[in-house]
């Protein structure tokens, strides 16, 4: 018998494109987003939290029922612990029980854990719908909601299994920051003083104005207008402009790791009790130090991040009862490096990143080096 060979081609140009709007009091503009024509016929589905239904629930179903349109609102226990697969398929099924069909639309109202799941249960039910982030959190602001990842954990690993999926509009309501706590700030701050470290001096200039010399406390720094607004929109700007060179995770898009391999190692060698965003701060810290060793950066510079991060109640160091033994193993198991040299992103001063041979942007490092560097970290007086 003869082999036959077809080939499908499927050469696809799509338009992923989607406004990101920053600004206060949003469900009014959520709105009018969900009016598109290409969405105005669809069904509402809104799929929150059991904090924020709480707190903004109601007064964005209220927006929607101001125009006519009808909302049934999906709740799901706040927290980590429901980014599951048993909580994406009981979404699933009360979407499929309340008849929601591929005629739908989703409205994630709330912080990343909302915007990974509802955004995961958005790209494959009926194979794919669209939805709107309505994002409540500094985290969705510096991070979550803007870049179109989704995703769950399973209990091998966070955000293993999951989709590209990008929302139709991202929203970032600046009044919604008040009710977060000092820690859940100082979480997303984490993430924000990264962007600043990466790609924006001017937006680090203006984080150490509010923090080093007025003195701002998180509380007060998210009901400053004017540094909430410039926090959202240059963490936005700068998550865009790196998400637009390189949507799906090659080379550019890992500048957004800077902190993180430490980051991420002490996180789980803590065993997530420490905030991402505050382990982020202590690999961020650790790695400017190890610029300076590397001449990447000045000494001064160093000082400079380490004193804002400071001022932001930040921790700047390795925890005592955390050791360098655990981190390793949590670096090594994270990368599946064993043996192998690990790759950093390295600061260039402060507000851009170092790139390295062929265009990297991350450097490899041989794993008793950096066990060498993180035992002279603990040992600093
Ligand atoms: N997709 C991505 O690119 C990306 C990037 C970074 C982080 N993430 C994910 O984001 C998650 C962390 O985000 P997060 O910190 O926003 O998590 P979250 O959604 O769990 O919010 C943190 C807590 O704050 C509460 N909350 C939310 N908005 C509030 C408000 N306005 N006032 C008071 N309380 C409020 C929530 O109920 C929750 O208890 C993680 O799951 C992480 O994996 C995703
Ligand atoms: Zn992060």
């Amino acid at each position: 018998m003869q082999t036959t060979r077809l080939t499908l081609e499927l050469i696809r140009t799509v338009d992923e494109s989607y406004p990101i709007i920053i600004g206060n009091d949003l469900a009014k503009e959520t709105v009018e987003l969900a009016s598109h024509p290409d969405l105005v016929d669809r069904r509402v589905a809104i799929i929150t939290d059991s904090n924020v239904v709480k707190l903004y629930g109601a007064q964005l179903e209220e927006a929607f029922a101001s125009v006519e349109r009808e909302t049934n609102t999906f709740v799901f226990p706040a927290g980590e612990a429901s980014k599951t697969r048993a909580m994406k398929e009981q979404l699933e099924n009360q979407l499929i029980d309340a008849g929601y069909g591929r005629d739908s639309l989703i409205i994630a109202l709330g912080g990343g854990v909302v915007t990974d799941l509802a955004g995961f249960v958005a790209a494959t039910y009926t194979r794919g719908l669209p939805y709107i982030s309505l994002s409540t959190t500094l985290v969705g602001a510096a991070d979550a909601s803007v870049g179109g990842k989704t995703a769950i954990d399973v209990p091998q690993a966070t955000n293993l299994i999951g989709a590209f999926h990008q929302p139709k509009a991202v929203l970032i309501d600046l009044d919604r920051w008040v009710t977060l706590t000092d820690d859940q700030i100082r979480d997303g701050l984490g993430e924000t003083i990264k962007q600043a470290c990466i790609a924006d001096a001017n937006f680090f200039d203006a984080l150490e104005d509010a923090f080093v010399t007025r003195g701002l406390s998180v509380a007060e720094f998210v009901r400053d207008d004017e540094i909430a607004e410039l926090t959202a929109r240059r963490n936005c700007l700068i998550k865009r402009d790196f998400v637009m060179s390189d949507v799906h995770e090659g080379n550019r898009r890992m500048c957004l790791n800077l902190g993180h391999t430490i980051g991420r190692a002490l996180e789980a060698a803590m065993g997530y009790t420490m905030t991402h965003g505050a382990c982020v701060a202590v690999g961020m810290n650790l790695q400017a130090r190890w610029s300076v060793e590397f001449g990447y950066m000045t000494p001064e510079e160093q000082e400079r991040l380490e004193r804002l991060l400071l001022a932001a109640g930040m921790p700047t160091e390795i925890p005592a009862g955390v050791s360098v033994e655990q981190i390793m193993a949590a670096m090594t198991h994270d990368k599946k490096a064993k043996g192998g040299a690990i790759r950093f992103v390295f600061q260039k001063g402060i507000g851009d990143v170092m790139t390295f041979d062929n265009g990297l942007y991350a450097r490899p490092i041989e794993q008793s080096d950096i066990v060498d560097f993180l035992r002279r970290q603990k040992e600093r007086p």
